[in-house]
């Protein structure tokens, strides 16, 4: 539990996030139950903001990657803290437009737009979007001299920087699907062919090097090799990027395996990006980039808990115990798909100390259902409440009906009061969609 965190134990031995008792929260909302914590997730985009400002005098936006989480709520907390927004498609656009977010501040990523998302972006004022193929770059032209619009974009560009990190959530590696490499080519090669363009506007690169990365010297390296790049394309087409967007991936604390990060530690990774571009501007005789960043999960991740209500307890006597809970896969399949490490408490007895290790299993029909494995836990019953700490970012955003099951509900705490930010899904919710063709009626 770190200083940005509320999270803490009251004088009853409960967890408590945001002043609220997360024993009382289980029972009133129900389980499982998504709780996020207003104050860290203002406190973090804080942070970055003033570090921009402090080391690169303002001259650039923080764009919180709403991959992470994004419903409605999310986009007002932005919207009020001055920040931008990164979105990856249709839904989160529209998601981020229907909350009132302001157009121009949101980014548009993927490397697969479709034709109806581009048309949409454009039409709705989208301050930028990040550019992955021919294939865009085309219908991104198209679309626009159809609507006379001139469309601000940027080149998602590979540097080429291996950071360390689940090999799923790099995204930087010479076989990534995403961008175009520096080392080959390529990048040099769209970057001439967007500049050839009537009707988009290339304002500079783009670049992410992956997810939950610890090492300074990974997004150090990634900017110098963007500022070397800046410079090539100078030098061989005259054009000289404004915009130089640096991506997200900074690390958050999941267990013991990683490191726990103070707001400085946040800021000093934005300070030595900004050092080292203001280093390298002057050793190239580039003006200043005007920077963006895209902090997803630092910014939610550690602000989410999930709450759950233990159910059966299965010890398989001499290999392990099981210990189920109410969700599973469809609300947090990060075990699944990356093998990830979750800390996990009792919620009610937070001074116990812990006898056994256990397995957090899921409800779904499928071993893989897992939440945590062999985690240390007091003895718990059936019916206690079981905290999963640092789910805010990735859970919620991937969750599924798998099962059909439903999405949990999510609230969000803070001084005391807790309310709802997405419902609790219904049987109706479930069955919405379906139809039933005459023929089988
Ligand atoms: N910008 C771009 C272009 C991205 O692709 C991502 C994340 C971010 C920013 C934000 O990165 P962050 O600060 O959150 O690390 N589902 C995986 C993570 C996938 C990340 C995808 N891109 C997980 O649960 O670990």
């Amino acid at each position: 539990m770190n200083q940005r965190s509320t999270l803490k134990v009251n004088s009853l031995g409960h967890l408590e996030i945001g002043g609220c008792d997360a024993v009382e929260l289980a029972k009133q909302f129900g389980t499982p139950l998504y709780v996020f914590d207003e104050a860290y997730i203002r406190k973090m985009m804080n942070t970055y903001t003033k570090s921009l400002a402090e080391n690169y005098d303002g001259k650039g936006i923080v764009l919180y990657a709403s991959k992470a989480f994004s419903c409605k709520a999310i986009y007002k907390i932005a919207k009020s803290e001055g920040i931008g927004v990164d979105v990856v498609s249709g839904g989160e656009l529209y998601t981020a437009l229907s909350a009132g977010f302001p157009a121009d501040k949101i980014y548009m990523h993927g490397n697969n737009k479709t034709p109806e998302e581009l048309e949409y972006a454009v039409q709705s004022g989208v301050g930028t979007i990040v550019v992955d193929s021919y294939l865009e770059a085309d219908r991104l032209e198209k679309i626009c001299g159809e609507k006379g619009v001139k469309q601000s974009v940027l080149i998602r560009i590979n540097p080429g920087v291996e950071a360390h990190t689940h090999a799923y959530v790099q995204t930087a590696t010479p076989d990534s699907k995403f961008g175009f490499s520096i080392a080959n080519g390529t990048a040099e090669d769209i970057t001439k062919y967007v500049l050839s363009k009537e009707n988009i506007a290339l304002k500079g690169f783009h670049c992410h090097i992956g997810s939950q990365i610890f090492e300074k010297q990974s997004f150090v390296l990634a900017a110098d090799k963007m500022m070397n790049f800046i410079a090539a394309i100078k030098n061989s087409t005259g054009f000289e990027a404004e915009v130089l967007n640096i991506g997200g991936g900074f690390g958050i604390y999941y267990t013991d395996e990683d490191p726990k990060l103070t707001s400085k530690d946040y800021s000093d990774y934005l300070k030595a990006l900004c050092d080292e571009i203001k280093a390298k501007a002057g050793e190239l005789g580039l003006s200043r980039p005007f920077i963006a960043l895209e902090p997803g999960r630092s910014i939610v991740g550690e602000a989410g808990i999930t709450l759950y209500t233990a159910g059966a307890i299965k010890e398989i006597p001499g290999i392990k115990t099981y210990l189920a809970v109410d969700g599973g896969m469809f609300d947090n399949p990060r075990y699944a798909l990356y093998q990830s490490r979750y800390t996990v408490v009792a919620a009610g007895d937070m001074n116990a100390p812990c006898t056994q290790k256990v397995t957090i299993a899921g409800k779904c029909c499928e071993s893989g259902d897992i939440i945590a494995v062999d985690v240390p836990m007091p003895d718990v019953k059936s019916g206690d409440i079981i905290a999963v700490l640092s789910t805010g970012a990735y859970n919620y955003s991937m969750a599924s009906n798998y099962n059909r099951n439903f999405i949990p509900q999510a609230i969000l705490v803070n001084d005391g009061k807790a309310e709802t930010i997405i419902k609790k899904q219904t049987y109706e919710d479930i069955v919405r969609n379906d139809v039933i063709p005459e023929r089988l009626k």
